[in-house]
């Protein structure tokens, strides 16, 4: 599974890629007004660290508009994915961009029929998103598993990418089904190395030969 950093922090961008555990970066309008940056540099900047799919989102919501953002965006850098909503225009600008060769995530998903709809506008990426769907006491999960069965049934090549994943579990349940890509917040990708019996384990030992007064260097 592909993991995406969900975030338009370029400082904690560049620190995991150099763990190799960067594979694309999603942002959304949200994340790059919480970064502070305008959404041209910040963009332009996380696409020269990282070499993989960079989500940048049109604002507009009419189909023609939509093209003509996603084309200044999609010119930012040749790893740029152009992130639309699931609406009606989402689905014209989609089919648009990706007819003129652009990478193209097709955002805020929240039904399999939706996704199925993406697929056949030729998405690259669709975006369900588990954790809104459980805010509201649904099944956030059992989503990613409806659209995983669906594409295998006919062979889309629109790649899964869990979004709104906020929890290590998330991520877990998401490798299980087979999600291609999951994209979170740099917070929940290191909370991935916590375990107590990790630190526990790890104080014995040391515990243990500080006792000897050994050194390895
Ligand atoms: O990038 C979209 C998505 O990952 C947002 O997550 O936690 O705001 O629902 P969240």
């Amino acid at each position: 599974m592909k993991f995406f950093v969900d975030t338009a922090e370029v400082e904690q961008i560049a620190e995991l890629n150099a763990l190799g555990m960067v594979d694309g970066v999603t942002t959304n309008p949200s994340l790059i007004v919480k970064s502070g940056r305008d959404i041209i540099s910040v963009t332009r900047e996380i696409c020269s660290i990282v070499s993989g799919p960079v989500s940048a989102e049109v604002t507009a919501t009419e189909a023609e508009a939509m093209i003509a953002e996603g084309r200044k965006l999609g010119e930012i850098a040749d790893n740029i994915a152009v992130k639309v909503p699931l609406t009606w225009d989402g689905l014209k600008a989609c089919k648009s961009l990706r007819d003129a060769g652009f990478m193209v995530n097709v955002t805020l998903c929240f039904s399999a029929n939706q996704a199925l709809l993406a697929a056949k506008a030729g998405a690259s990426f669709i975006s369900p998103f588990v954790g809104r769907l459980d805010d509201i006491n649904l099944d956030g999960m059992a989503l990613i598993e409806d659209i995983r069965i669906i594409f295998d049934n006919y062979g889309f090549q629109t790649e899964i990418l869990a979004a709104s994943i906020r929890t290590v579990n998330h991520v877990l349940d998401c490798a299980r089904i087979g999600a291609d890509v999951m994209t979170a917040p740099p917070a929940v990708i290191r909370s991935l190395a916590n375990h107590p019996l990790t630190d526990k384990g790890l104080a014995a030992f040391l515990a243990d030969i500080e006792k000897t007064g050994q050194k390895i260097l």
